[in-house]
């Protein structure tokens, strides 16, 4: 198969993990036959330094003509000072809204040899295996009016039932899929807009009833989640609130680096990125881990194109990597080897190109 992916490497380490997830999709392609035709696109800050736009007409019209978008990160101190309307990150949000990526997918898994980096318990980490359903074009991010002047500042919370219907859902649709369970958290004893998304969870629930559900606050859900992480398995929930939890959920499995997305239209378009940001304090050094990155790059060849061998192929490699004891400088106390992106990335290239896979 021939497919055509928009590459918007963006700012800091974004470049790094996306040229991480290009050599592995390459080695995906020679093993598989299939040809993917990478077209680069400027965003974010770089797109600002080149072209004056976080997000140039012409990275918009490059991502329309592709089957998918591969993205790094975007973002960094150069250009937190820019006025809102062109900081790199209105690049990202005008990006997931002008193509309706409402639902953005955060998988969490801990992986064993990495346990001993978590600074949670091993017997607490252990087994994690759930997902962020992450409405992504609505709430804090988008409601207007948004300002503020020297006396005061606005931010609006704003939800269409629709908007909530549809990723919610999309989560009880995974939750089947998957251990048949929704925890959808809110802040119901607060906000409005919390109490409109608990009617429509009782709502959507009716429709699949071999499904279990709960209501959760999302100040104790915060607790919950390093207490006992292993009981969650469909996590579904506003914008920002999704934003907050998936980062802290990263430390299950000892580093935000590992942790992929997939940000999907309804037709099933999609954007694949690593949760994580530019990095900053690490740009430029070749010590991120890409494997973020590369799993994005597993999300997109299941969800995209309809490649699970070749999904799987990937997912396998990066187990492998890490139970051969390979990582990177961010792990601690794990023993094995420290390696770099690079050295990293080709390991799991090595994997794909020599191992057996089953379907
Ligand atoms: P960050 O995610 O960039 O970094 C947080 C911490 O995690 C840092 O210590 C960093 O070194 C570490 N880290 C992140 N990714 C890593 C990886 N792959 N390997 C090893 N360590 C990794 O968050 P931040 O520092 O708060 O934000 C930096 C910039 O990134 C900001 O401008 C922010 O707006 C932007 N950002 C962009 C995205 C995105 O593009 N989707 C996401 C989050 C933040
Ligand atoms: C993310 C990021 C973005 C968000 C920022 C950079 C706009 O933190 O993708 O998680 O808040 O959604
Ligand atoms: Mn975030």
């Amino acid at each position: 198969m021939k497919k055509r992916v928009a590459v918007l490497a963006g700012d800091g380490i974004g470049k790094e993990v996306t040229n991480a997830a290009m050599a592995v999709l390459d080695a995906v392609g020679r093993r598989f036959q299939h040809e993917f035709e990478w077209v680069h696109g400027l965003l974010g800050g770089d797109a600002l330094d080149q072209a004056g736009h976080p997000i140039p007409e012409e990275t918009v019209k490059k991502c329309e003509e592709s089957d998918a978008i591969l993205l790094g990160a975007i973002g960094g101190p150069k250009w937190d000072h820019y006025p809102k309307e062109l900081r790199p990150e209105k690049g990202l949000l005008q990006l997931r809204k002008h193509f309706e990526l409402s639902v953005n997918l955060r998988p969490v898994q801990a992986y064993k040899t990495l346990l001993a980096s978590s600074p949670l318990k091993e017997e607490v980490a252990e087994g994690v295996d759930l997902v962020f359903v992450r409405e992504l074009t609505g709430g804090l991010y988008f409601g207007e009016p948004s300002y503020h002047n020297d006396e005061e500042a606005v931010d609006t919370l704003h939800y269409k039932r629709e908007e909530i219907e549809r990723v919610v859902r999309f989560a009880f649709e995974m939750a089947k899929q998957r251990r048949k369970k929704v925890s959808s958290v809110d802040k119901a004893n607060v906000l409005e807009s919390s109490r409109l998304w608990r009617e429509v969870v009782e709502e959507v629930a009716a429709d699949f009833p071999d499904v279990e559900y709960e209501h959760m606050l999302v100040d104790s859900t915060a607790m919950k989640l390093i207490t006992s992480p292993a009981s969650f398995d469909v996590i579904v929930t506003e914008n920002m609130f999704g934003d907050i939890l998936s980062d802290e959920a990263s430390v299950i499995c000892g580093s935000l680096g590992m942790l992929p997305s997939a940000s999907l239209r309804a037709d099933g378009f999609g954007l694949y990125e690593p949760v994580h940001g530019s990095a900053p304090d690490i740009a430029g050094q070749n010590i991120a881990n890409p494997l973020g990155a590369i799993l994005s790059g597993a999300m997109m060849l299941r969800t995209a194109f309809g490649m699970s061998k070749e999904a799987n192929a990937v997912e396998a490699a990066v187990r492998t990597v890490l139970e051969e004891g390979y990582s990177t400088a961010e792990f601690k106390g794990i023993g094995g080897t420290v390696l770099s992106t690079t050295e990293l990335t080709e390991k799991v290239v090595d994997h794909i190109e020599n191992e057996q896979v089953s379907d």
